[in-house]
């Protein structure tokens, strides 16, 4: 089982540096208008993407693996709302040019190589349009063997740094992009997601207790050094 299934399985709905608390803060910010067309790329079990469509945003939510896209369209219908869920991959969009007015995403692009999905975040936006993306980031170059464990457990593609963020966004097509502060990840607060759908035979498997476990010595043993930003980029 890889971590993304493992994550779907769980039924984690905000699998992110700052988790739930930090995506409504962002969205508070951003404060997006009633009928905003956005994508979320990278949705998961779609949590984020009913809150944004809870606000009146249109929504159109992709995730590359199917058991996220499953749970998220639970969700949705629970919910009772209107979100197009498509499974797909953030690096080969099935959207026309400039279909979204934005782009929003969480913990997404360091799974893709990088520069690829970040050309199709752009070119799926319009002319006025934004990308909202937190991504994980390291406060220091990890070394060989630290990035060969983290990738290999997680599935990353790359663990940048922020200037190495900065640079993969120097080489895009936006016209201008900032990023937020760094953020030192913190422990998560017991954040309660009513509609969360857990698969408890999960629970009964040892190979999958024992991911679990691995993850959480991961997540402790690197949390000097890891943390997040968030990237907006505009494409005009
Ligand atoms: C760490 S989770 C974050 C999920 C969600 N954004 C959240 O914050 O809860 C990463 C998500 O990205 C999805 N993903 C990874 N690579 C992807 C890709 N190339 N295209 C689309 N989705 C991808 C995974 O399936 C997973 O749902």
């Amino acid at each position: 089982m890889d971590y993304h299934t493992l994550l779907a399985r769980l039924g984690e709905g905000s699998a992110h540096p700052g988790g739930f608390q930090a995506t409504k803060e962002l969205i508070g910010q951003i404060n997006f208008s009633r009928g905003t067309k956005v994508l979320e790329a990278g949705c998961g079990t779609g949590r984020t993407a009913c809150y944004l469509a809870g606000l009146g945003v249109s929504v159109t939510a992709i995730d590359r693996n199917g058991d996220m896209i499953q749970k998220a369209t639970h969700r949705a219908r629970l919910s009772g709302l209107p979100i197009r869920f498509m499974q797909a991959d953030a690096s080969s969009l099935p959207f026309p040019d400039e279909t979204f007015d934005a782009v929003f995403t969480e913990s997404v692009t360091a799974f893709t190589q990088g520069s690829t999905a970040i050309h199709e975040y752009w070119r799926v936006l319009k002319p006025t349009g934004v990308l909202y993306d937190r991504e994980l980031a390291f406060a220091k170059s990890l070394t060989t063997a630290q990035k060969k464990t983290l990738q290999s457990f997680y599935g990353l593609q790359h663990l940048r740094t922020v200037p190495e963020w900065l640079k993969l966004m120097s080489k895009s097509k936006f016209h201008k992009y900032s990023a937020s502060p760094f953020s030192q990840m913190k422990q998560m607060t017991n954040d309660h997601d009513p509609l969360r759908v857990i698969d408890h035979e999960l629970f009964t498997k040892p190979d999958v207790v024992a991911m679990m476990m691995k993850n959480e010595r991961l997540m402790s043993s690197f949390s000097n050094v890891m943390g997040s930003i968030v990237i907006t980029a505009w494409k005009a």
